[in-house]
């Protein structure tokens, strides 16, 4: 019989392209849905660093980790709010020991003494995560150039500013004692659609957050990356997607407890 070689060729391509995009499915599904939850207390320390925990993601985020035994230093713009976040995570997990620190990731990412503050917050304490959960957008969907100057100028400073410098705050105890996770929450504005151009300044910062914490590798989309610069050093470095929340079509508690 004739073997037509190119056609053999096009099908073996095809076959390691199928094989491929099986395997991250399969993955994508035992990573959600199957594996058992890391014990992060152990694994990485026992306190986690979380800013925009007053709210949303933020705070079920902290519920959880709290539930897994871990201590927080929760970081926000306003005492009031980071007091009703500390009493509804003790409310769930009385056993947890919180910290709160007030800093504006808008008006003084790099001054005002927000640093110093988080500087104190952590000394003495064996900090495992950091979860960059502060973020913000526009109000509404705009075109570019019809979004407020001091709006997108807002945007950048929390989204990229904010978590640049938090980070820089946490990661050096990370890198001394060689373990820890850094978490930069992203958006599927950055992977799951091909451009999303009714908030493009916010989906340039939550790409450059993934790119940073990931080192240059794969930003928003990846789900467990080794970071290549430094990050890798001290453990893991992780952007995670987070699709639409809020406008009352899920409950995020529910979502992100659900997810573990
Ligand atoms: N919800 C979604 O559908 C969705 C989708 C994709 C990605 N995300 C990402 O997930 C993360 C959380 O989203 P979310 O919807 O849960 O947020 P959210 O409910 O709107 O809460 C935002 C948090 O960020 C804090 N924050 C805002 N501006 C700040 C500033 N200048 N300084 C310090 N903290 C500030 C807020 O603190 P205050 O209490 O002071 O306001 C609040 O704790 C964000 O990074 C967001 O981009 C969300």
């Amino acid at each position: 019989m004739e073997v037509n070689f190119f056609l053999l060729l096009l099908s073996l391509l095809g076959l390691v392209s199928f094989l491929k995009r099986s395997f991250s499915l399969l993955h994508w599904l035992y990573a959600s849905f199957l594996r058992h939850p890391k014990d992060l207390k152990r694994v990485y320390g026992p306190w986690a660093v979380v800013t925009g925990a007053t709210d949303g993601i933020g705070l079920a985020m902290s519920v959880q980790l709290a539930r897994r035994g871990m201590h927080l230093v929760l970081v926000g713009r306003n005492s009031g709010r980071l007091k009703k976040a500390t009493e509804h995570i003790l409310a769930r997990c009385g056993d947890a020991k919180v910290r709160t620190v007030v800093w504006d990731l808008a008006e003084d990412a790099a001054g005002g003494g927000g640093a110093e503050r988080l500087r104190e917050a952590i000394e003495g304490v064996d900090v495992g995560v950091l979860l960059n959960c502060a973020g913000v957008t526009y109000a509404g969907a705009a075109y570019f150039h019809e979004a407020e100057e001091r709006v997108w100028r807002e945007v950048v400073k929390v989204n990229v500013d904010g978590t640049s410098h938090v980070t820089r705050v946490v990661l050096p105890k990370m890198v001394n004692r060689r373990r820890g996770a850094v978490v930069n929450v992203g958006s599927a504005s950055t992977v799951a659609l091909p451009s999303f151009p009714l908030h493009a300044i916010y989906a340039a910062t939550k790409a450059g957050c993934g790119s940073a914490v990931l080192g240059g590798g794969r930003g928003g989309a990846a789900p467990q990356s080794r970071g290549a610069d430094a990050l890798s050093r001290c453990g893991r470095a992780t952007s995670v997607l987070v699709g639409p929340t809020g406008h009352g079509l899920f409950d995020v508690e529910t979502v992100v407890s659900a997810y573990g």
